[in-house]
């Protein structure tokens, strides 16, 4: 949903901005631009297009001054044109601005500036703002900012500079990520922490309405009322080059390669010998009732959760999509635990669900990858998934970190309501720490992955089946495949498919059938298949290792090695996830950089 980022300081600001951008591609990639100060004069480039693309073009790098603002751009409103890139600037102060976010009285807001005589180039509902600070501009650029910012309904992060004011950065947000980068003797601000890694590991981050006056020397941070604030900084601990493709073609591939790392690192520390401890779920009290609040791959992650919880610590769960959660008046009594599972921790669609479960007196604990991120911020208690910064838009390891603490939740409620012992926690402990192994064995050896997904590249359309705890994977898989490789693709439990999909069902479908050994809808999957086939289908069976009889039903079968009932879909994800990235490199798409797609959905 865009990426900004800004700089002030003394070193050229166009070559690090542009290197902070690429960092935030993933968040917007329909077009760039930048606009540095410069004796005295805002100095603008701007395209359509990838960075990459952009700079070879029009060397956005290449913008002279010590300060500015760049910003990659996701469409909201206005169409991918050169003008509706941003920054965007007033005229008469020259002032420039980037803006992540939706202004939502812009309609009101451009008659009245229409009306004062502003003439407005774009389309967008960004350019409205570079206006309305350029109409109260009276001298000092964060008055300006701050005065503006009062007229602003919506979702907004703003990075903004003016050639009067050439040693000033300003900038806020409301609802929009920002975070502060502090380095010595200059400062940064931009959309994610991956951008300033590079220079510096202390930030700061900005609460909704808040106003930072950047300089190269100083960070003066204002509250929503104007009083001065001290800024609270805090140090990233993230390795620079988990950010970076590390030799790897794609984000996307790293990622799910990093997959047996993610299992790792999200467990250490948090079990033991019969015994989990999640420091987050210790006040959580008596849990009668769970919601689980999410969007996309998150929110199949959640329905893993609903049968773990279920199976194990027997608490009824409901999994919600967050964006529809709050529209129907939601029923939450005492006892009700809201989960609101997020890889950014800034999709808008959990953070107002999220919102309407606190109002509503619903106690929430967040499941999180980006730290200190909305969602990691306001929910009562917060664990982390240990995933790592994730680039690539489709989410892959993320997925894998939040099925791994719904595991490791479910054992500690499991624990506490009496219904595991130590030694059923062991065991299942055991199950755990086997998983990174088999991952591994499963990402050593996907040649026949790369062999499918070639056929597969050249088909319209994909089903995808599964039962149980196994049907929220065959979710997942489509949901992959038509997000990198734009092949047509659903998820259905196996035994709806009866009840309408079957009908299209024929020789040049194929149905992607996800069938583990330990599943206990086995027997009934196998019927299901049996049933396709009459009708044609090409079946491809993700199976567990040692199963003959799936080697008669299926066309073709993808073996993975077998853990429990509970981890198998951990082990099935990966060759769907092998299977989508294949398929988009064979079919000539970036998978980093889906079209239409950004990474992280900060609009509702
Ligand atoms: O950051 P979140 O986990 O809240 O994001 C939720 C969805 O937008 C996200 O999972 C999306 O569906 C991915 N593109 C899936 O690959």
């Amino acid at each position: 949903m865009c990426g900004i980022v800004g700089y002030i300081g003394t070193r050229q600001a166009g070559p690090l901005l542009i290197e902070g951008l690429r960092k935030l591609e993933y968040r917007g990639y329909d077009s760039a631009g930048i606009a540095t100060v410069h004796d005295g004069a805002i100095e603008i480039r701007k395209d359509i297009g990838k960075i990459e693309a952009i700079e070879k073009k029009i060397g956005l790098s290449l913008a002279v001054g010590t300060i500015g603002i760049a910003h990659c751009r996701w469409a909201t409103h206005g169409g991918v044109t050169q003008k509706n890139a941003h920054p965007h600037v007033s005229p008469k102060h020259q002032i420039s601005l980037v803006h992540n976010g939706i202004i939502e009285n812009f309609s009101e807001l451009k008659k009245k500036l229409q009306s004062q005589g502003y003439a407005f180039q774009s389309e967008t509902d960004t350019e409205v703002v570079a206006h309305l600070v350029d109409s109260l501009y009276a001298g000092s650029l964060k008055e300006a900012v701050q005065n503006a910012v009062v007229q602003l309904e919506g979702a907004y992060s703003l990075a903004v500079i003016s050639a009067k004011e050439p040693g000033t950065l300003v900038a806020t947000r409301n609802e929009s990520p920002l975070i502060i980068g502090v380095g010595k003797g200059e400062n940064f601000v931009a959309s994610d922490v991956p951008a300033i890694l590079a220079h510096t590991r202390k930030v700061v981050y900005l609460k909704n309405q808040e106003v930072v006056v950047l300089t190269a020397t100083g960070v003066e941070l204002f509250g929503k009322d104007g009083g001065k604030l001290k800024p609270e900084t805090h140090t990233i601990t993230w390795d620079e080059k988990k950010a970076e493709k590390g030799g790897y073609p794609h984000f996307m591939l790293k990622e799910i390669f990093e997959q047996p790392q993610v299992v790792t690192e999200t467990i250490e520390g948090r079990i033991g010998e019969g015994r989990v401890t999640l420091e987050a779920a210790e006040q959580l009290g008596d849990v009668k009732r769970i919601i689980i609040v999410a969007c996309g791959t998150s929110w199949h992650s959640g329905l893993i959760g609903e049968f773990m919880l279920e199976e194990v610590a027997k608490i009824p769960v409901e999994v919600e999509y967050a964006s529809e959660f709050r529209y129907r008046d939601p029923i939450i009594e005492p006892g009700t635990l809201v989960l609101a599972i997020s890889q950014s921790g800034e999709t808008a669609d959990t953070l107002a669900a999220m919102r309407e479960a606190k109002k509503k007196g619903a106690r929430v604990l967040a499941i999180v990858n980006a730290l200190g991120s909305s969602i990691a911020r306001e929910a009562d208690s917060v664990i982390y998934t240990k995933a790592g910064p994730e680039i690539g838009v489709a989410s892959t390891k993320a997925f894998v970190g939040q099925v791994i603490v719904l595991y490791l939740l479910t054992m500690f409620l499991g624990r506490k309501n009496g219904l595991l012992d130590e030694q059923q926690v062991r065991n299942r402990v055991r199950d755990l720490r086997l998983l990174p192994l088999q991952m591994q064995q499963i990402l050593d050896e996907h040649d026949s992955v790369k062999t499918l997904a070639k056929k597969f590249a050249k088909k319209r359309n994909a089903l995808y089946l599964g039962r149980g705890i196994n049907y929220p994977i065959a979710l997942e898989g489509a949901l992959k495949l038509k997000e990198v490789s734009y092949v047509h693709a659903e998820g259905y439990p196996a035994a709806e498919m009866k009840h309408g999909p079957i009908a299209l069902v024929d020789k040049e479908m194929p149905v992607v059938v996800v069938v583990t050994k330990d599943d206990r809808t086995y027997k009934k999957v196998l019927s299901n298949i049996q049933e396709v086939k009459a009708r044609g289908g090409h079946i491809i069976a993700i199976a567990s290792k040692g199963d003959t009889e799936i080697k008669r039903l299926a066309n073709e079968v993808i073996y993975v090695p077998r853990n429990s009932y509970l981890l198998n879909p951990l082990l099935a994800v990966l060759p769907l996830q092998l299977l989508s990235y294949y398929a988009a490199t064979a079919r000539g798409f970036d998978p980093d950089k889906p079209k239409n797609l950004a990474k992280s959905v900060t609009v509702e």
